[in-house]
C-alpha cells in the first residue's frame, strides 16, 4: 500500500516552508557571525552551575525539570524588578514567539510584523494556518507608528532592535503604537542588551504589551535554549494554558539562573561589543563609505562596495566603459542587456542608461541622509572632464562634449551623450558634463564614464552629519 502522509496532513501544513535557521558548520576554523551568537563564553558561574545539577553521576537527570520553571521564573522577576506573574520561561524566545502566536493568531486573527524583520515569524504564523499583515519599512527604518496602530492584526510582532537592520525604536515610539493598537504588541527584544533604550518600563503602563528576551544573544547562551516572556499576568496565563508541561530542561534553568545573577560578566560582554559595533560602523560609513545602518544591535547591516563590474552588452567598448563606471564610482553592477547592435548601439547603450537610471532611482529609495550633490573633475591623458549632478529629482542634461574624432572602431562616442540623457532622465538627475578639452576619442569617453562614476560616488553617498534628514528645505526631493 502507498503511503503518502503529505496528502494526509492539514493542507496549510502540506504547503508549509519551514523556517531555515542559520547554518551550523561542523568543520572548525570558522569566524561565526550568521545567528548572531556571542563571541565571547557565558559566565564561568554558568558551567559551575551545570556541574553541580548534574552532580558526579548525573543522579539529578532522572527527574523531570520544574514544570513551571519557578526559581527561574522568580530570578528574571527580581532581575527585571517585576512579580513572579508577569514571567513566562521558555525553550529559547522562539518557544515563546510560538506560544504568542499559537494564542493569539488563526485563520480569523492575524498576526502583523514589519519587514524586514525576523523570518521565523511568518513561519510561526503559517504553522497555525493564520492569516499575516506586513508593513514594510521605509529605508530610513523608521518605526511606522500609524500604520501598525492600523495594521487590524491580533498580534503584532516588532523586533527592536530589529533584526537585519540593527535600527532601534524609542519608547516614544513604541508607546504611540501601543496607545492605539488594540491588539498585542509584542516587542521581540532579543538585541536590547545591546540598545540605549528597553521597552520594559513600558508594561506598567500597557497590559497589551509583551516583552520578549532570549539569552541567546549577550548571555552566550544560545546552546542552552532559553527566553522569557515579560507581559500582564493574564497574557502570561494563557502561554501557560498552551506551553510545553516541561517547556525548559532541568540543565537550561540551572545555566539561566547563573547567568543572570553574573550581570557584570553580561556588562562586560555588552561594552566589548558595543565598542567593536561602533568601531566597525566609524570604520565602514567613513573611511569604506559602505552603506551602513546605525545599529543598536550586536550586528551591523551593510553593504560593501568594491566596484566589481560583470558587464555584457554586446558592445565591448561600452562593457569596458561601463566597467570603468563601476569601478570608479564602487557600485557593484551586474549589466546584461541585448539589443539590435546588428542595426547600430543606439538602442542598446540607450536602454541600458534607462534601466541604470531606474536602478540607482530605486537603490535611493527616499534619499534621505544622501548627500545628493557631487562633482568631478577628471583627467585621462590630454583629455579633461567635469561633471556636475544632483540627484534630487529634476531631469535636465546639459552637454558640451565633443571631440575632433567620434568613433572609437564602430563605437560613436555621440552615444555617451545618449546614454547621459537615458540616465538623468530615468534617474531624476540633473547632470552637467563637460568636456573642458581633449582629442583621442576614446580617452574622452572614459574621461567622461569615470568623472560620470566619481561625481555619482559622492552625490549618492549617506552624509554622516545629517544622515537622518532628507537634503532638501522643502521637505521632498
Ligand atoms: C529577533 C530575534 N528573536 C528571537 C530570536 C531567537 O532567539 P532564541 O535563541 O532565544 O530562540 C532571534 C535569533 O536569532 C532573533 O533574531
Amino acid at each position: 500500500m502507498d503511503f503518502d502522509p503529505t496528502s494526509l496532513a492539514l493542507p496549510h501544513v502540506a504547503k508549509l516552508h519551514p523556517y531555515t535557521p542559520g547554518l551550523q558548520p561542523g568543520e572548525p576554523g570558522w569566524v561565526k557571525l550568521n545567528t548572531n551568537e556571542c563571541p565571547y563564553p557565558p559566565s564561568p558561574r554558568v558551567a559551575e552551575a551545570l556541574r553541580r545539577e548534574i552532580g558526579e553521576d548525573g543522579e539529578s537527570l532522572r527527574l523531570y525539570p520544574n514544570p513551571r520553571s519557578v526559581p527561574l521564573r522568580a530570578a528574571v522577576a527580581r532581575l527585571h524588578g517585576l512579580s513572579e506573574e508577569n514571567v513566562c520561561v521558555g525553550n529559547g524566545s522562539d518557544d515563546i514567539l510560538n506560544l504568542l502566536v499559537r494564542c493569539f493568531c488563526d485563520t480569523g486573527a492575524a498576526a502583523g510584523f514589519t519587514w524586514p524583520s525576523y523570518s521565523l515569524y511568518p513561519v510561526i504564523a503559517g504553522i497555525q494556518d493564520g492569516r499575516v499583515c506586513t508593513i514594510d519599512f521605509e529605508r530610513d527604518m523608521r518605526l511606522p507608528v500609524g500604520r501598525i496602530a492600523a495594521s487590524g492584526a491580533r498580534i503584532f510582532l516588532l523586533t527592536s532592535p530589529n533584526a537585519p537592520t540593527g535600527a532601534g525604536f524609542s519608547n516614544a515610539d513604541i508607546e504611540g503604537v501601543l496607545r492605539d493598537f488594540p491588539g498585542l504588541l509584542v516587542v521581540d527584544e532579543a538585541y536590547a542588551p545591546f540598545a540605549d533604550e528597553n521597552a520594559i518600563p513600558l508594561l506598567a503602563r500597557h497590559p497589551n504589551l509583551v516583552v520578549v528576551r532570549t539569552l541567546s544573544k549577550a548571555y552566550a547562551l544560545a546552546g542552552l535554549r532559553v527566553g522569557y516572556a515579560l507581559a500582564h499576568p493574564d497574557v502570561i496565563g494563557l502561554l501557560d494554558r498552551v506551553r510545553d508541561s516541561y517547556n525548559v530542561n532541568r540543565l537550561s534553568q540551572a545555566a539561566a539562573i547563573a547567568a543572570l545573577a553574573d550581570q557584570p560578566w553580561l556588562d562586560a560582554i555588552v561594552s566589548r561589543i558595543r565598542a567593536t559595533r561602533d568601531r566597525c560602523l566609524a570604520d565602514w560609513t567613513g573611511r569604506r563609505g559602505w552603506f551602513t545602518y546605525r545599529s543598536q544591535a550586536n550586528f551591523l547591516f551593510t553593504e560593501p562596495r568594491d566596484g566589481a563590474g560583470k558587464v555584457d552588452t554586446g558592445v565591448s567598448f561600452f562593457d569596458h566603459m561601463l566597467t570603468l563606471f563601476a569601478k570608479h564610482g564602487l557600485f557593484d553592477l551586474t549589466v546584461k542587456a541585448r539589443g539590435d547592435t546588428d542595426v547600430d548601439y543606439h538602442h542598446t547603450v540607450e536602454d541600458v542608461g534607462l534601466v541604470l537610471g531606474q536602478a540607482f532611482k530605486e537603490a535611493l529609495g527616499d534619499k534621505v541622509g544622501i548627500r545628493r550633490y557631487g562633482f568631478f573633475i577628471l583627467p585621462m591623458d590630454e583629455a579633461l572632464a567635469r561633471i556636475a549632478v544632483d540627484v534630487g529629482g529634476r531631469p535636465v542634461l546639459v552637454y558640451e562634449a565633443s571631440a575632433p574624432t567620434m568613433f572609437v572602431r564602430d563605437f560613436n562616442i555621440g552615444l555617451v551623450k545618449e546614454f547621459c540623457r537615458a540616465f538623468s532622465n530615468a534617474l531624476g538627475a540633473n547632470l552637467h558634463v563637460q568636456l573642458v578639452y581633449g582629442e583621442e576619442p576614446h580617452h574622452v569617453a572614459e574621461a567622461i564614464f569615470k568623472c560620470l562614476a566619481r561625481a555619482l560616488d559622492v552625490a549618492t553617498q549617506i552624509d554622516p552629519r545629517a544622515s537622518d534628514s532628507l537634503p532638501s528645505t522643502k521637505g521632498l526631493i
